[in-house]
């Protein structure tokens, strides 16, 4: 689908007359190998491009930005570089949230599993007097309306947010590529797997405090700030913002085999990549060992984690600057 797109829909002749330098940015990067076999899939996506208009021979240098919050394992990002990467690479350290990155600077913006984290947990979640404070909870799955309306909202700015600070860096007809997993639109927050695996972790905190293994005031001062959107917010929220067009947009299945049975396993490892380090931050990494071995018990009894995990729930979404 990256190749499609950019097969498809970039127009490298639009560059030209730009210093002989494509630049890419790959936000909320992590440290790989997801990160590094995107930006090969897109540098060879680049190469058949200039090859089919017989432009081979004024095929760019690269610059590959990695960009993650400045806590993020850049040494061990850099250290694990394939051998014969043939990009120029440099990591941006700061939020995507705000701007990263000089005026017309670049082509293209990869970001693959990283919108969903919100820049805040919404301020209404925090409120004990209000309805949306969500006591023994860390996620929204199974709040009231009023809590997820609240993180919808804070989604919304965000989005809006993000696409004008890449708006100011992109060039004209520079595209921003997303992959982000979405709730199927018409199914309840609590069908979708990231839902379901979020509650179940909240669950297993919520044990491990009556074991007194972990305080109260701690859970209740916890807030997961991920939001999962829907295929038709966000292209409502895209066409609301007016910087960028919808140029792709396709729903495909989930990472995990469809076929076979889930693997608790693998959900827990996945789980545990996506969280460990905003949990070690307020619970502490003495803990976490024991965190994730109360979730795998709790989700390996879970009848209907299979299908939970089987909805087709990959969104990837190529959006061209105007
Ligand atoms: C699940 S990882 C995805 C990593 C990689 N893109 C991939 O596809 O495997 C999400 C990453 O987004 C980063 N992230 C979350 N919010 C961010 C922000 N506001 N600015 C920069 N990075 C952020 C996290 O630190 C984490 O490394």
């Amino acid at each position: 689908m990256l190749d499609e797109a950019i097969a498809e829909k970039l127009v490298i002749e639009k560059f030209s007359s730009t210093p002989n330098t494509f630049c890419i940015a790959a936000v909320g990067c992590s440290v790989g190998p997801n990160t590094f076999i995107t930006k090969q899939n897109i540098l060879e996506a680049m190469g058949r491009k200039y090859e089919s208009k017989a432009l081979a021979s004024k095929l760019p240098e690269f610059q590959v930005f990695f960009n993650d919050h400045a806590t993020n394992a850049f040494n061990t990002l850099f250290t694990t570089f394939p051998p014969k990467k043939c990009y120029f690479a440099a990591g941006v350290t700061g939020s995507f949230h705000s701007r990263l990155f000089p005026k017309s600077s670049l082509h293209i913006v990869h970001a693959s599993y990283a919108l969903h984290w919100l820049s805040k947990m919404p301020e209404e979640v925090q409120d004990k007097d209000s309805p949306t404070w969500n006591k023994g909870r860390i996620y929204y799955t199974r709040a009231s309306g009023e809590l997820a309306n609240a993180y919808a909202a804070q989604f919304s700015k965000d989005m809006d947010n993000f696409l004008n600070f890449r708006a100011t860096e992109i060039v004209v007809g520079g595209m921003i590529l997303l992959v982000m997993t979405v709730i199927q639109d018409g199914l309840h927050r609590s069908q979708s797997a990231g839902g379901f695996l979020y509650d179940e972790l909240g669950s297993s905190l919520m044990d491990m405090e009556h074991e007194a293994l972990i305080s109260e005031a701690l859970i209740n001062t916890f807030i997961l700030h991920v939001y999962t959107t829907t295929m038709n917010e966000i292209a409502r929220l895209v066409e609301r913002n007016g910087c960028f067009n919808i140029e792709r947009m396709k729903l495909t299945d989930p990472i995990l085999n469809v076929e076979g049975p889930v693997d608790v396993q693998m959900c827990t490892m996945h789980i545990r990549a996506a969280v460990e380090g905003v949990l070690t931050k307020h619970f502490g990494s003495e803990i976490i060992d024991e965190i994730f071995t109360h979730f795998y018990q709790k989700a390996a009894k879970y009848p209907l984690i299979e299908s939970k995990y089987k909805k087709r729930n990959l969104l990837f979404l190529a959006l061209k600057r105007n």
